[in-house]
């Protein structure tokens, strides 16, 4: 598990800290499914929330770079997301049957995953080497409008 994390590592501290989050979230989400339905639907809630924070940070960084596949990336998002809010709603409407236990438990887990290891650690190594940055020196906090000092 460690080492399958390891692989996981983008090395970028938000999007890593975000995809660590969206592991423990779908480990309460397994956790709460022999009990109340209102539990998971609960858990579930909270790992939409943290998938729509994390997309929504992803995609800003990716834009923000210029990254040259950012296209596809969100599109690779959209179509998860899609898939999550149908799934969701199938979950609000028949509770947690085997097929949606089987989509929290297996499906979702696998697709971050995959997504992280064909989508995100490409970015990650896009990222780290588009900013050589000096220590102590953060992205525009050279001199202000342009004006030098004499
Ligand atoms: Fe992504």
């Amino acid at each position: 598990m460690v080492e399958s994390m390891q692989e996981l590592t983008l090395h970028h501290e938000l999007l890593d800290s975000q995809h660590a989050e969206l592991f423990r979230r779908l480990a309460d989400v397994a956790q709460t499914l022999d009990g109340p339905e209102a539990g998971v639907e609960a858990a579930v809630a909270a790992l939409a929330d943290a998938l729509v924070t994390h997309l929504a940070a992803e995609e800003r960084i990716m834009d923000e770079a210029l990254y040259p596949e950012r296209a596809r990336h969100k599109s690779a998002h959209e179509l998860f997301m899609a898939d999550f809010l149908h799934m969701r709603a199938e979950l609000h409407e028949e509770g947690p049957t085997p097929a949606l236990a089987e989509w929290l438990m297996q499906r979702i887990p696998d697709w971050l995953r995959f997504h992280i290891t064909v989508n995100d650690v490409p970015l990650g190594i896009f990222l780290s080497r588009r900013k050589p940055q000096p220590m102590g020196v953060r992205p525009g906090s050279g001199s202000p409008g342009g004006q030098r000092p004499c």
